[in-house]
Order: structure tokens, then C-alpha cells, then sequence
């Protein structure tokens, strides 16, 4: 079935779902690429929408059922919304908005001068907004659809709405932050099948109206605080971002050795439960054991020794470096004197110590005469310490003197760290380290390098390294 059949067929599917009452009126604020979709698609949603745009050329246009862009699908669902009297457009934003229930804002953020982000859009299309609002008796919801800085919908946009309008967000008017995951080139298919949809909101009047907006395409979207849904849309082009980057140095290093690329790829895709999966993509500790520190070095040195440029891999190292140093530093800022350390291998359930980089963190606080303790259930005073310092020496001669003294920091359980120190140092997740510092939270300082708990603990003695 073609683009075209399958928009019609999910079109006459859409029309009848089973809607209670009507479903809100919605003006668009930007007719650009998210704007001119979002007109289309939620007129194809059975929504009355109004576009508003500076641009007499693409409120014309798409007045007249013409789409401003290129895109697949949009001009014939431009054409039918405005031929069912669901579209209209104009370049009277405050009119607009007063004229409807919701309203989407989708003007563009550049990039400014110093590299930031350009809000003056925003703050334009906030004002026209409030003057709207003032005019109307009823609730009204604005939802922010541009890329933006995390905080800007709620300390840009809605002080300029709560200016120009005098209403209160929250009770005369709601905010969401739901961004746009469109790709150019397939947008109405990705409308229609979104990788997800993110309602960023603050009360769940705001958050209940639009998911009711959604429901036909996704009745199950992902509800969370405005800052987080905010980020959300820009770590997730950076991860796309670090992707291509990724693939290409990987090419780049293929060629030269004849390697299929693509080969390579193509198994390196099909593993979804750890390249392709949420494995080793939450914010914690640093990498370390016996593999990744030393992969890592012998790609980049692989790569340099074919004359080829890997920024991003040759980086590994130098992020991973400076996590380290962040525990450090968190550790060294609590003010205590005696620090214990709960798991000393790389992860839990191995006595692998081998470019653990915990290890790096103790040796630091030894030389600058901290008092150390450390348990960990899988290193015993017979563990082969040496024997795998001998592996790893010429890397990492420097933790000699830590590794030659760590029976002597070894306790025989978590108990007895506790008992000793003043702040405890969370390396690894398990149930047992979980409920003991779980009971002694606000009695002895935590620095968590492993996210130990779901919820972050309210109490002022708990750091975690990256949350
Ligand atoms: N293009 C994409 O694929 C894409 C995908 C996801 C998110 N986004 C984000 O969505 C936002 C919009 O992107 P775009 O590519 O559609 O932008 P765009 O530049 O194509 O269109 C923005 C439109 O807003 C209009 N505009 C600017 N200020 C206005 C105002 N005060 N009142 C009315 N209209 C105004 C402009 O005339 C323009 O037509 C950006 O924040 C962008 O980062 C874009």
C-alpha cells in the first residue's frame, strides 16, 4: 500500500472513533514545517484549526489547501481540511487564539549569535498569545511544540502570557510542553505512528486536555514535568547526532582496512539487548573493567595509526576521565575525613578489579590523606589482587601503592563501613547495599554513583553523582 492509500485509510479510520463531545478548537502559531503538519493532520484529527503565521505567503497557501513545503501527504490533507471548513488561517495571532481552546506555538528557535538558542519568537508569539487570552472567559491551553532550553517554557513564555494577559497560568490558562518528533520527509507518516508522544505538564488539567488531543494516534503518552519533556527533545537529537557521528567513524576506520562497514553495522544493530537497548545509558559511574578502558584505547590508537580522525571515540577516555574526578570532587566536597566505599569491582557480582575505576577515586583521596574503608562481598583478603594489577600495571602504574593496601582497607561487611565512616560511597546496585543505606539515609553522608534508589532521597546528606 502506498503513502497516500495508508493516509486515507487512517483517515477514514480516525473519523470514526467513538469522540463523547467535540473535540477542541486549536490555532497553530508558526506555519513552518512542524506548524504546516500540525494544521494538516489535526484538521484530519477532526479538530477546527485556525494557522497563524507573519508570512502572508503561507497563510495564503495553505488557506487555499496548498502546502508551503515539500512533503509527502501534506498537500492532500491540506486540501481536504480546508475543503471540510476545518482550516483557515490568518496572521492576527491574538484574534486566533481568542477564536479557539488550545494553541500550539511552533515559531522557530535558531541558533543566536552566541551559540544559544534565538527566543525571540517565542517571546513575540507569547505576548500575541496573552493579549488572546485577555480577551477570552474560558479555559484556555497553550502547548509550547519548539525546541528550547530546558526552563524556557515556564521562565520565558508563560511570564510574558501572565504579563500581557494578567491571568495565572494554572488557573485561567495551562502550559504543556509537548515536543515535536517529526522527521522532514515522512512527517504525516510519523504524525500518524509517533515514536512517542511527551506531554510535559504541571497540573493534569493541562495534561488530561491534550493527551484527549492525542488519544486517537497514541492514547498512551508518556506524561511528565515540563523541564523533563523539554530535555527530552533535545538529548534525543543528540543522541541522533552521536549515532551519525558514531557510524561514520566506524566507516572511517573500516575503509581503510577493506572491512564492510555495513556489515559491521548491520550486526552490530541486531544486538538489542545491549548496543541497541537502555543498557549502559543511564547516568552513574564511570565505565572501567577489563575490557571497555582497553577497547577503547586500542580503537583510538587503531584509528590513528591509519592517519584517521575519531573525535568522538578518541573522547571516551577524557568524559570517562572527568566523571571520575566528578566523584572525586563530591566526595572531597561532603567535608568528612573518613569515606567508605560499598563495592570495589567495576560492577557488581565479579571480583574483577582491573581498571576499576573506583580504584582511581580511593588512590586520589589516599594520597591526599583521606581514611579509607571498603567492602565489597566478592573480594576476599585471597583474591588475586596482584595477579590482575599485573594485567593492567603499564596503564595505570600510579594505583600501586592503593591496590599493595587494600587488604588493610578491607572490611569483613557493609556494617562495619558504616560503623567507621562519614560518608559512605555507593558503587554498585544491589538489594544489600540498597536497604542498608536506605535505613541509615540522614544519619551518615551518601555519595550514590549507581542511582540506588527510584525516587532521589530528600535528605541533605545524599549527593548522587549525576542526579
Ligand atoms: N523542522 C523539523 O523537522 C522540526 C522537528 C521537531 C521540532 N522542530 C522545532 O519546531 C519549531 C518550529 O520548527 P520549523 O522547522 O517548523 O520552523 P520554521 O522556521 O520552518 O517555521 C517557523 C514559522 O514561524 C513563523 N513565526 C515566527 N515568529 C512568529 C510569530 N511571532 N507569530 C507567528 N508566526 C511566527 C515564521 O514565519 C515561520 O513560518 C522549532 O523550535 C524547531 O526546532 C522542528
Amino acid at each position: 500500500m502506498n503513502a497516500l492509500a495508508q493516509l486515507v485509510e487512517f483517515e477514514n479510520a480516525v473519523q470514526v472513533l467513538p469522540f463523547g463531545h467535540t473535540r477542541p478548537s486549536i490555532s497553530i502559531i508558526g506555519l513552518g514545517y512542524v506548524g504546516a503538519v500540525s494544521t494538516a493532520c489535526l484538521a484530519g484529527l477532526g479538530h477546527h484549526v485556525i494557522g497563524c503565521d507573519l508570512d502572508v505567503t503561507k497563510t495564503t497557501q495553505i488557506a487555499a489547501g496548498r502546502s508551503p513545503i515539500h512533503e509527502e501527504g501534506l498537500e492532500y490533507l491540506l486540501r481536504k481540511g480546508v475543503a471540510r471548513n476545518l482550516i483557515s488561517t490568518t496572521t492576527n495571532v491574538a484574534d486566533a487564539v481568542a477564536n479557539t481552546d488550545v494553541t500550539f506555538v511552533s515559531v522557530g528557535t535558531p541558533t543566536s549569535e552566541d551559540g544559544g538558542c534565538d527566543c525571540r519568537s517565542i517571546v513575540s508569539a507569547a505576548s500575541a498569545i496573552g493579549e488572546g487570552l485577555r480577551r477570552k472567559d474560558s479555559y484556555h491551553l497553550v502547548v509550547m511544540r519548539c525546541s528550547v532550553p530546558p526552563a524556557t517554557t515556564l521562565n520565558v513564555m508563560v511570564p510574558e502570557i501572565e504579563a500581557v494577559s494578567g491571568l495565572t497560568m494554572g488557573e485561567d490558562f495551562g502550559i504543556c510542553f509537548n515536543p515535536e518528533f517529526l522527521r522532514e520527509g515522512t512527517a504525516i507518516a510519523d504524525f500518524d505512528a509517533p515514536p512517542k508522544t511527551v506531554i510535559g505538564a504541571n497540573d493534569m488539567r493541562a495534561a488530561e486536555t491534550l493527551k484527549e488531543v492525542y488519544a486517537p494516534v497514541d492514547p498512551d503518552p508518556l506524561i511528565t514535568s515540563i523541564e523533563v519533556a523539554e530535555t527530552v527533545k533535545y538529548v534525543d537529537n543528540v543522541w541522533h547526532a552521536t549515532k551519525v557521528c558514531f557510524a561514520n567513524e566506524i566507516g572511517r576506520i573500516c575503509k581503510p582496512l577493506s572491512i564492510d562497514s555495513h556489515a559491521v553495522m548491520d550486526i552490530f544493530v541486531k544486538d538489542t539487548k545491549l548496543n541497541l537497548s537502555p543498557y549502559y545509558l543511564k547516568p552513574g559511574f564511570a565505565y572501567g573493567g577489563s575490557c571497555l578502558p582497553k577497547e577503547v584505547r586500542a580503537v583510538d590508537h587503531l584509528a590513528s595509526s591509519l592517519g584517521v580522525e575519531t573525535p568522538l571515540i578518541s573522547s571516551l577516555s577524557k568524559t570517562n576521565r572527568i566523571q571520575i574526578d566528578e566523584a572525586t570532587k563530591l566526595i572531597r566536597d561532603t567535608g568528612a575525613r573518613k569515606i567508605g566505599f560499598l563495592g570495589l569491582a567495576f560492577k557488581a557480582g565479579t571480583d574483577d578489579l582491573r581498571e576499576s575505576p573506583i580504584l582511581e577515586v580511593m588512590n586520589t583521596l589516599i594520597e591526599e590523606g583521606f581514611d579509607i574503608a571498603a567492602y565489597d562481598p566478592a573480594i576476599q583478603a585471597d583474591t588475586r589482587v596482584t595477579e590482575q594489577f599485573n594485567y593492567v600495571r603499564h596503564v595505570c602504574p600510579h594505583l600501586e601503592p592503593t591496590v599493595c593496601a587494600l587488604p588493610e582497607l578491607l572490611r569483613e561487611n557493609l556494617h562495619q563501613v558504616f560503623d567507621e565512616c562519614e560518608v559512605v560511597v555507593t558503587t554498585q546496585r544491589t538489594r544489600e547495599i540498597q536497604t542498608l543505606v536506605a535505613s541509615q539515609l540522614g544519619r551518615t553522608q551518601v555519595v550514590d554513583l549507581v542511582h540506588l534508589f527510584s525516587e532521589k532521597p530528600q535528605f541533605e546528606g545524599y549527593q548522587g553523582i549525576g542526579w
